[in-house]
């Protein structure tokens, strides 16, 4: 059954698309946190036709993701016609195209955030992909920035122009690609966006805690949020979020609780990638659910440099365990 556009934009909570992060376990576990839609990373449409196993493996996920998007970036229509059709062996509920990317390797290419330059060519590949997808009733999403840079913002115009493009929903980070991630997001741009245009907006950037969505909804109006850095090491962010929203109190997640959860994503991991690969993998992880803990940097140093799972987990364990007692006494805050 497909999944249709308010499935996926009426208040819901997104798990932004993070390379290097939001692999097929991470996805999982945010999933089972409570993360309404999930993202693929985004994956190269040059990729996808001239090295199409290895591309289509940052596609693979396990159906209870769903809705399950796939991610693409690249410069030319006639490319993504070819590559939307791999991409779709998939299955995947909807596709979403990459126009924000601000890295140096994929903006020489006039991909990324680089298309927010040349809006014709943006157009071009939102009307190609959109001819493709409309028939087989799957929706297109488009993700980018506020503009290239301070004196070039165009966010409004160009979500416009991706709407008559034909666009179902945006995503809107509205920072602009020189600020790369620096500075502040001007949700004021949501704001404004929302405001002029008919498809749902999806607002992004610098939400970290739940209050930062309840003010990110009451600024901006936004149809839904998506999360990004706030949740690299705290998947249970989501939790947090489902306990809001279903009950209008602010939840604690426990450090017992949170254990919890990066025991599954390790199980996860090593059910997606076998053992070897799972704790080569977590180290990424590891490195995020350690920061700003008391003692984190030593036990990220010590992680890095075992094989063995069960000593990893007892490491991390420790960890929080000591945080449990710090809580208790009140000392919790970041000593690093
Ligand atoms: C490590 C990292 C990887 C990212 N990878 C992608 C990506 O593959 N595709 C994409 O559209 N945005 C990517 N982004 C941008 C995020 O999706 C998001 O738009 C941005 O981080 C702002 O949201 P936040 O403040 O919630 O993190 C990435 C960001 C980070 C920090």
């Amino acid at each position: 059954m497909s999944v249709t556009i308010k499935d996926l934009t009426e208040n819901k909570v997104w798990l932004a698309p993070l390379a290097g992060i939001t692999d097929n376990s991470f996805r999982s576990i945010c999933k089972e946190c409570g993360a309404d839609v999930v993202v693929s990373e985004m994956i190269s449409v040059d990729g996808l036709l001239y090295n199409r196993d290895r591309s289509l493996e940052y596609a693979r996920f396990e159906d209870p993701q769903r809705p399950f998007g796939i991610q693409l970036f690249g410069s030319d229509p006639e490319v993504f016609k070819k590559a939307i059709k791999i991409a779709l062996t998939k299955k995947p509920d909807f596709i979403d195209i990459n126009m924000g990317c601000p890295v140096k390797k994929v903006i020489k290419r006039g991909a990324g955030s680089a298309l927010m330059t040349t809006p014709d060519i943006a157009a071009d590949i939102v009307s190609a992909t959109k001819n493709i997808l409309f028939p087989l009733n799957i929706p297109l999403s488009v993700k980018f920035r506020s503009g290239w840079d301070m004196f070039s913002i165009n966010s409004l115009e160009f979500g416009k122009k991706m709407q008559s493009a034909g666009a179902d929903m945006i995503c809107l980070h509205p920072r602009t690609r020189g600020q790369m991630f620096s500075g502040k997001s001007n949700w004021d741009l949501i704001t404004e966006l929302k405001k002029e245009i008919n498809i749902p907006v999806i607002g992004n950037g610098d939400i970290i805690t739940v209050n930062d969505m309840i003010t990110m909804y009451e600024q901006t109006v936004c149809d839904s949020v998506m999360i990004g850095r706030g949740i690299m090491g705290k998947p249970w962010l989501f939790t947090q979020i489902q306990n809001y929203l279903n009950t209008g109190i602010i939840s604690q997640i426990t450090s017992e609780e949170k254990l919890k959860v990066i025991k599954r994503h390790m199980e996860l991991m090593i059910s997606d990638k076998g053992e070897r690969q799972a704790v080569f993998e977590m180290r990424t992880h590891f490195s995020h659910y350690t920061k700003g803990l008391h003692g984190g940097a030593r036990i990220r140093n010590k992680i890095n440099k075992l094989h063995n799972i069960d000593k990893i987990l007892l490491l991390v364990e420790e960890l929080y365990k000591a945080q449990e007692y710090e809580e208790r006494d009140g000392r919790s805050e970041e000593t690093e």
